[in-house]
C-alpha cells in the first residue's frame, strides 16, 4: 500500500509544506515568498555541477583524505545495515553516484537517485553505464536504475515517482542539511520521505553537525572551503 500526504489543512504535523504566497508586483499569484531559498537552491546546484571528478592519486593527495574515508565507511555501514537483497532504493541528492557500488554490493533490486545538480546526475549515468571505469573493466551494475536531475525539497516527488513508489529505503547522504533553508523545504523533505516509503520502510540519512557549521562559517569559512569535506 502506497502511503500518500495528507491533505488536511488543519494539521500543521503533516502533509505537504504549504508555501506562503505574497503579493508579486508584477502580478504572478504563484510567488514564494522566499525566492531567495530557490536562488540559493540554484547556487548550490551550479557548484556542485561545476566539481570535478578527482582522479584517485587527486583523491588520495586530499588533506582531508581521512574525513572522505571516514564519510564513506559511515555510509558503507549505514547500507549494509538497513538494506535487504532485492530492496527497491530511493537516493535523494544521489550526488555524481558515488555510493553506487555500495548498492551494488548490498544486491538491491531497483535504484533511483535524484540530484538538483545536473552535472552530477550525468556523471552519475556516466559511471552507471561503466563508461568512467573501463580502464578498469568493472562489470555493469546488477540493478536497474533511474537518474532524475531535479529539486528533491521543493518537488512533490510522489507525483514524480507514482510508478516507481513505494520504495524499500529511502537515502539522503549529507545533503538532509540543504532542506533545511525554510521550514516549507524541510517539510517537503519529510512529507516527500514518508510518501515514498512502504510502511516500514526505512530512511537512512545523514547530515553535519550544525554547530560546527555555524562556528566555521562565523570563522569565516566560506561555503567552497567548507564543502569539500563532503565524500562526493
Ligand atoms: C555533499 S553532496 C552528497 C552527495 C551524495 N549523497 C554522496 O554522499 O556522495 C550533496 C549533494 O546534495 C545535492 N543537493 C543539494 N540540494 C539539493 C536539492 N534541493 N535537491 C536535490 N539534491 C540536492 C547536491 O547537488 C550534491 O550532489
Amino acid at each position: 500500500m502506497k502511503r500518500s500526504y495528507s491533505e488536511s489543512p488543519s494539521s500543521s504535523s503533516y502533509g505537504p509544506p504549504q508555501s506562503k504566497f505574497k503579493h508579486n508586483p508584477e502580478g504572478d499569484t504563484h510567488f514564494l515568498e522566499d525566492e531567495s531559498t530557490k536562488i540559493f537552491a540554484r547556487k548550490v546546484a551550479d557548484h556542485y555541477s561545476a566539481r570535478t571528478n578527482q582522479t584517485l592519486e587527486e583523491r588520495e593527495a586530499s588533506p582531508i583524505i581521512h574525513l572522505k574515508k571516514l564519510n564513506n565507511w559511515i555510509k558503507s555501514v549505514l547500507i549494509q545495515l538497513y538494506t535487504k537483497r532485492g530492496d527497491a532504493v530511493l537516493d535523494l541528492a544521489c550526488g555524481k553516484g558515488g555510493d553506487l557500488i555500495k548498492w551494488d554490493k548490498a544486491k538491491i533490486g531497483y535504484y533511483v537517485g535524484i540530484d538538483i545538480a545536473d552535472g552530477s546526475i550525468e556523471d552519475c549515468r556516466t559511471r552507471y553505464n561503466g563508461e568512467a571505469d573501463h580502464h578498469q573493466r568493472r562489470k555493469k551494475f546488477s540493478f536497474p536504475a533511474r537518474l532524475l536531475c531535479g529539486d528533491c525539497y521543493e518537488v512533490r516527488l510522489d507525483r514524480v515517482l507514482a510508478d516507481d513508489a513505494p520504495f524499500d529505503v529511502c537515502s539522503c547522504q549529507f545533503a538532509m542539511h540543504y532542506s533545511w533553508s525554510t521550514e516549507a523545504r524541510a517539510r517537503r523533505a519529510l512529507a516527500n520521505i514518508s510518501a515514498l516509503l512502504r510502511p516500514g520502510g526505512i530512511f537512512i540519512g545523514t547530515m553535519p553537525d550544525a554547530n560546527v557549521i555555524v562556528k566555521k562559517y562565523r570563522e569565516g569559512l566560506t561555503f567552497a572551503q567548507f564543502c569539500p569535506a563532503c565524500p562526493c
